[in-house]
C-alpha cells in the first residue's frame, strides 16, 4: 500500500533540483565515460573548480551557511585553500592510540547516559551525534566537552543535515548560537587557525569543518555501520577481528557512500581523447552510488566477505574521494574512530532493527539496543510497520521542503552573489 510513493517522490525531487539549478550538469558514470574512465576524469587537473559558475553551488552554500565561502570543500584552489587544508590536516593528525581512545571515551560517556533500561529504542544518527560532538570539541579545544557546548553543536549539526536531506528547513538562529559561542572561544583553540582568514572567517571555518561536516559525516557513517551490524548479527559477532572489521567498513562505505554526488566545475577544456571533451565551465557530477555498484557480483548485497579476495584500492571504491582531486582529509581518522566506537557499542548491547536501510537514511536508523535477555520481537515488528508509514509521509514532506529550499537558494544566490563581488581567493573585486 503506497509503497511505490517514496521512490516516485525521490525521482520527482531530483527533477525539481535539476530544473531549478539550471546547470548543464553531466552525471558520471554514463555511456560516454563509463566506470573504467570515471576516476581518470575525476582526477583530471582541470576538474578542479568547486563553487564558482554552478547553480548547484548556491544550494550547497545555502545548506551549509553560515560561512560556506570559507568551508574547505567550497574553496577554490589557491593559497587560501592551501592554508585552510594545512590547518585541517594538523587538527586531524594524532596517533592511532590517541584517536581511538578518544572515540572509545566519547562513545562510552554518551552510552552511559542513554542506556538506562534493558531495551532502549534509538535513532542511530541521533545516538551518535553527541558522541562526535564531544569528540571534535576535544579535538578543537583539547578539553572535555561541557554539556551546553555539546547541545549547541548537536542542534547545529542536526539542523544542517536535516536541511540537506530535506526533512526539515534551516534555522539560522539555531546555527548562530554556535557561531556566537565559537567566537568567544576562539583564543582557546589548541592548533593554529588559517592565517589567511579573518577572525569571523576562522569562526566559520571551525563551525563548518568540525562542528558541521565532521559531526554530520561521522554520525551518518556510524548510523550506517551500526544498522548494517544490527541486520547482520553474524557480521557483528566477528567485529573484534581487525582484518574482518576492515572488510565490514569497506563494504559499508561501498554500499552506503555518504556522498550521493560530488560536483566539479571544469576550469579549462578537458580533452580525454579525440571524441571526448568537456569545455571549461562544465559541471561534472560524480555519482558515488552508481560507481560503487559497478564491477561487483551482486552489488546490492551487503557482503563483507567480498573483500577477502581483493583490496579496495583495486576496485571501484572511493568512499573518501579520489587522491588526486581533494580527497577527504579524514580518510585515516574516520575508519579508526568508527572501529573503536562500534566496538564500544557492541561491548554493551546487541543491536536489532527491522527498518529499511537506504543510502540517504532519512529515518535516522531506528534501532533497539538490548543489554540482556531476549530480543523483543513485537517491538521489532512495530518498528517495521512504523518505518513503512513514516517513509510514505516523509517522502512527501521532503518533496515540499526540498522544493521550497531549492527555490529559496535560487532566489538568494549565495555563491553567485559572492562571486559577483569577490575573486576566487576572497578578495573584493570592482566591476
Ligand atoms: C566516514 C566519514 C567520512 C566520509 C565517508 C567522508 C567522505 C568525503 C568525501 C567523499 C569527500 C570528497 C568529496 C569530493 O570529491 O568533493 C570528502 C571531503 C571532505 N571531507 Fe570528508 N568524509 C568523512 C568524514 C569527514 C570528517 C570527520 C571530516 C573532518 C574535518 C571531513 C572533512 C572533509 C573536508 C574538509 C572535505 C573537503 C576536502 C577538500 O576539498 O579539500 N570529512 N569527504
Amino acid at each position: 500500500m503506497l509503497s511505490w510513493l517514496p521512490a516516485r517522490v525521490v525521482a520527482l525531487r531530483a527533477k525539481v533540483f535539476e530544473k531549478v539549478n539550471g546547470d548543464n550538469a553531466i552525471t558520471f558514470p554514463n555511456e560516454v565515460i563509463g566506470p573504467d574512465r570515471f576516476q581518470e576524469l575525476y582526477s583530471h587537473p582541470a576538474a578542479n573548480g568547486r563553487s564558482k559558475g554552478a547553480g548547484l553551488s548556491d544550494l550547497f552554500w545555502y545548506w551549509l551557511s553560515p560561512g560556506p565561502e570559507v568551508h574547505q570543500e567550497h574553496l577554490e584552489a589557491g593559497p587560501r585553500y592551501d592554508d585552510v587544508a594545512r590547518a585541517t590536516r594538523t587538527f586531524l593528525s594524532g596517533s592511532t592510540e590517541e584517536l581511538s581512545a578518544a572515540a572509545t571515551r566519547c562513545t562510552a560517556k554518551v552510552l552511559d547516559e542513554v542506556l538506562t533500561g534493558r531495551v532502549t529504542e534509538v535513532r542511530l544518527r541521533d545516538l551518535m551525534m553527541p558522541v562526535w560532538a564531544e569528540y571534535f570539541y576535544e579535538m578543537v579545544f583539547g578539553e572535555p566537552c561541557p554539556r551546553y557546548a555539546r547541545d549547541l553543536i548537536v542542534d547545529h549539526a542536526d539542523d544542517v543535515v536535516s536541511a540537506l536531506k530535506c526533512t526539515g528547513l534551516r534555522h539560522p538562529a539555531r546555527r548562530a548560537r554556535l557561531t556566537r559561542y565559537l567566537r568567544v572561544r576562539l583564543a582557546d583553540v589548541r592548533h593554529p587557525l588559517p592565517r589567511t582568514l579573518s577572525e569571523t572567517e576562522q569562526v566559520h571555518y571551525l563551525q563548518g569543518t568540525y562542528f558541521n561536516t565532521a559531526v554530520v559525516q561521522m554520525s551518518e557513517a556510524m548510523a550506517h555501520l551500526l544498522l548494517a551490524l544490527a541486520q547482520h548479527p553474524e557480521v557483528a559477532r566477528r567485529i573484534d577481528d581487525d582484518r574482518y572489521c576492515a572488510h565490514v567498513l569497506d563494504e559499508t562505505f561501498r554500499l552506503y557512500p555518504l556522498f550521493g554526488i560530488a560536483h566539479r566545475i571544469t576550469t579549462a577544456d578537458i580533452a580525454l581523447d579525440d571524441e571526448t571533451s568537456f569545455p571549461a565551465g562544465s559541471v561534472l557530477c560524480f555519482s558515488y552510488p552508481a560507481y560503487h555498484a559497478t564491477g561487483y557480483a551482486n552489488p546490492d548485497v551487503f557482503d563483507p566477505g567480498r573483500w577477502e579476495s581483493t583490496a579496495a584500492r583495486h576496485e571501484h571504491h572511493i568512499p573518501f574521494g579520489v587522491a588526486a582531486n581533494r580527497p577527504c582529509p579524514a580518510w585515516r581518522l574516520a575508519p579508526l574512530a568508527m572501529r573503536t566506537s562500534a566496538r564500544e557499542v557492541l561491548r554493551r548491547v546487541t543491536l536489532h532493527s527491522s527498518v529499511s536501510h537506504t543510502r540517504s537514511l532519512p529515518s535516522r536508523g531506528p534501532c533497539l539496543l538490548v543489554r540482556e535477555g531476549p530480543v523483543p520481537r513485537r517491538r521489532l515488528a512495530f518498528l517495521r510497520v512504523r518505518d513503512r508509514w513514516e517513509d510514505v509521509w516523509r517522502s512527501v514532506v521532503q518533496l515540499v521542503l526540498g522544493t521550497a529550499m531549492v527555490l529559496h537558494a535560487h532566489h538568494l544566490r549565495p555563491a553567485g552573489r559572492y562571486f559577483d563581488t569577490h575573486d576566487t581567493q576572497g578578495c573584493p573585486v570592482r566591476h
